[in-house]
């Protein structure tokens, strides 16, 4: 399985922090924002991860994580020429680089602590499909993509910031996918934001019924505003004065 950290887009929800530089080059506590992912990864033991950006932040990037070896992996980079193109326009970017080989995607803004590794053998040894992660958030969901599932943990729906949440389960930055997905994103259009959605891409995997959902106890979402970053700045002190991160 290879990985995908996307760290594009343009983040003006956390301006003026993100005038001169990208939002994931911001400090989440002690490290930069981009770090937790690229650790979440190594943890898995995903070996070869691509790291997409933007054209003018692409090089920062490079300066800062080089060849990807203080973290025990092989990076990679693209850019996306649309900052704003959308997540799945950004996966789209691994297609060469996957070779075939199913792909485990994470958000450049997401932190979290689960155990990504039983995960991925998990989602291995399923024969295709997508396997998403769900948070449970009583009162925010709304703010994010919201997905419904059976007691098994089949996804029934998934809808993109709805007004009225069919579930409280909210969907992360964390994706795993089989080697269809880069042809599932070929059939998309551009949402009303003008975006190719992470959400499109997932219903198609819901609609074939190959969709499952695991769900998570922590995660933060570091980049939607300034007191999310704040929260999770407090928050992975925390973790990591409580050696849990
Ligand atoms: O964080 C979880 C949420 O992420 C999900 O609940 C939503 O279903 C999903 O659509 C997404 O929503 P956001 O509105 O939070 O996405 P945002 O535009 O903030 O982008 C999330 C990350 O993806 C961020 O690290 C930047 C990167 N990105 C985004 C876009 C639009 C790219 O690399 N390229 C892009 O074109």
């Amino acid at each position: 399985m290879k990985g995908v950290i996307l760290a594009g887009g343009l983040a003006t929800r956390l301006r003026p922090l993100t005038w001169v530089t990208n939002k994931h080059l911001l400090p989440v506590y002690n490290k930069p924002m981009i770090y937790y992912p690229l650790e979440a990864m190594a943890r898995a033991e995903v070996k070869e991860v691509l790291l997409t950006s933007s054209s003018d932040h692409s090089g920062d990037f490079e300066t800062l994580l080089k060849s990807g070896e203080e973290f025990g992996l092989q990076l990679f980079y693209a850019v996306q020429e649309n900052p704003k193109g959308g997540i799945a326009e950004a996966i789209m970017l691994a297609e060469e680089f996957a070779q075939g080989e199913r792909i485990v995607v994470i958000l450049g803004d997401n932190i979290f602590n689960f155990d990504l590794r039983s995960a991925r053998e998990k989602f291995e040894k399923r024969g295709e499909g997508a396997m998403v992660f769900g948070v449970r958030m009583p009162t925010e969901s709304k703010q994010y993509g919201v997905i419904e599932i059976d007691s098994s943990g089949k996804v029934i729906s998934i809808e993109e910031k709805p007004e009225k949440p069919k579930s409280d389960i909210a969907q992360t930055g964390i994706y795993m996918y089989d080697e269809t997905v880069f042809d599932k994103i070929k059939n998309l259009s551009p949402s009303a934001r003008g975006e190719i959605e992470v959400t499109d891409l997932n219903n198609i995997f819901v609609k074939e019924g190959t969709a499952i959902c695991e769900l998570i106890d922590w995660w933060i979402d570091a980049g939607t505003s300034h007191d999310e970053l704040l929260r999770a700045n407090n928050l992975v002190y925390e973790k990591v004065k409580a050696g849990e991160l």
